[in-house]
């Protein structure tokens, strides 16, 4: 029987991948930015169970949303409870943080997360069945500086990562007084044109008028173009909060642009929404979002504390990085490769081999070539610096005939002052 991996998924190797941005070598550099820029802003790791009951979900992205309606990877447990593979992080995040009562242990709270989500979509380029996220979630501060905070991490983290000609969007979907009035002006402007929106926006039009801003539907962008704008609609503090913020990211020379269109496919944001999107060809260029969810951990029964946050893809981000030519960081090399000729060398190998791995030098030993040459060959194909040749004539005179790879120079060191000899290499 042949195994396959299952749709809209793929393996991170450690080489033969089909595409670069595939190599584990590359996941980790990236992660390792991303996890010391986040730490340097403050923020501390969180890591929670990759599903929960279902219902977290529909209470948190929203019942209205794509990603509960459609795209949920949702099972019955054996106790007939049904559970939901997480398809975001900030339902997780946030029930993790009420239950384990972190309000406790202050008033601010700044959580980050790297971690696999699932989401039941037609896979395509840059979408994909099980993605991975970096995400934060700042809680306990209302203010606009928080919101330029987040927005400021998730531009910085791109530019630790050599990402170029990114744009960000900002907009705000308003408080709740704002969207009642927005909301009768969408409809009151949609209603004439009822009959020609495709059958999600009429779904759409009493359940959550606002996401069909974000439909793709050519006939329903067409209508769109003339649609009233939210920024009209907002309350005096709603305003008087997205004015806060883009003096904020001015004073900060964080570029973005207006864009009264970007709702976000998620039911919990009031006021901030932002997306950063790269130059990249191809339908998915949205790298990152995130917004504010005020009364989202008092609605899950929390204390009510207001939060705001972003959530951006590996995925995107590596593609993106090897789209722009960004230098990549290389696999580390072993620094010497041993190289036994015949049985009696092997354990004198094995025991330098281990000891040079103790004292933190990279080391391989070929357990397998039975001549030089080939010996010589696998060195060269893991970019080993040097390779140590013992046979018995070196084990007599006591001495590794040490090859420097690049410059072909070859000479003896005493086996007892190998490990210095490397150390001096490294
Ligand atoms: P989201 O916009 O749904 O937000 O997802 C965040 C990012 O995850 C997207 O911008 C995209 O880069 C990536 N992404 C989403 N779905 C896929 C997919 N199927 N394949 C590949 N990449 C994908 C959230 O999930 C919110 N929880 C963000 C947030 C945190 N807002 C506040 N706090």
């Amino acid at each position: 029987m042949k195994f396959q991996i299952p749709k809209g998924t793929f393996d991170i190797l450690p080489y033969g991948a089909d595409e670069p941005w595939k190599l584990s070598s590359l996941w980790r550099y990236a992660e390792e930015i991303i996890r010391q820029t986040a730490l340097e802003y403050g923020y501390r790791e969180i890591r929670t169970p990759i599903y929960e009951q279902t219902e977290l979900f529909n209470r948190g992205a929203g019942e209205s949303s794509d990603i509960v309606m459609k795209e949920m990877f949702t099972f019955e447990d054996k106790g007939g409870r049904s559970m939901s593979l997480r398809p975001e992080g900030t339902s997780s995040v946030m029930r993790a943080f009420i239950e384990n009562n972190l309000a406790q242990s202050g008033s601010i709270h700044k959580l980050f997360y790297i971690a696999p989500m699932f989401r039941y979509d037609r896979p395509q380029a840059g979408r994909y069945r099980q993605h991975h996220q970096f995400g934060v979630e700042a809680l306990g501060v209302a203010g606009p500086a928080q919101d330029a905070e987040v927005i400021d991490l998730l531009c910085e983290t791109y530019r630790r990562l050599g990402l170029k000609d990114l744009t960000v969007d900002l907009n705000s979907v308003g408080d709740a007084p704002s969207r009642i009035a927005y909301r009768e002006a969408l409809q009151n402007f949609l209603r004439p044109h009822f009959q020609e929106l495709s059958e999600d926006s009429r779904t759409r039009f009493e359940k959550n008028p606002l996401r069909i801003l974000d439909s793709k539907d050519p006939k329903d962008r067409e209508i769109l173009q003339n649609a009233p704008s939210i920024l009209e609609s907002l309350s005096e503090p709603a305003k008087e909060h997205f004015n806060e913020l883009r003096h904020l990211l001015d004073k900060c020379r964080i570029h973005y642009r207006i864009n009264d269109r970007i709702v976000r496919g998620l039911d919990y944001y009031k006021k901030t929404v932002f997306e950063v999107t790269a130059k990249i060809v191809g339908a998915q260029n949205a790298l990152g979002g995130g917004g504010r969810y005020d009364g989202l951990i008092a609605s899950f029964g929390g204390p009510d504390l207001p939060g705001v946050g972003f959530g951006t893809g590996i995925e995107r981000i590596l593609q993106t990085m090897v789209s722009q030519n960004v230098a990549m960081p290389e696999e580390m090399h072993p620094l010497v490769y041993f190289l036994p000729l015949g049985d009696e060398a092997k354990e004198p190998c094995f025991t330098l081999v281990t000891e040079c791995r103790h004292q933190k030098i990279p080391a391989e030993i070929d357990l397998q070539s039975k001549k030089i040459q080939n010996g010589l060959q696998n060195a060269l194909r893991l970019s080993a610096k040097v390779c140590a040749i013992i046979g018995s004539e070196e084990l007599k005179k006591g001495v590794a005939q040490i090859k420097h790879l690049e410059s072909r120079r070859q000479e003896e060191v005493p086996l007892d002052r190998l490990v210095d000899y490397f150390k001096e290499l490294l």
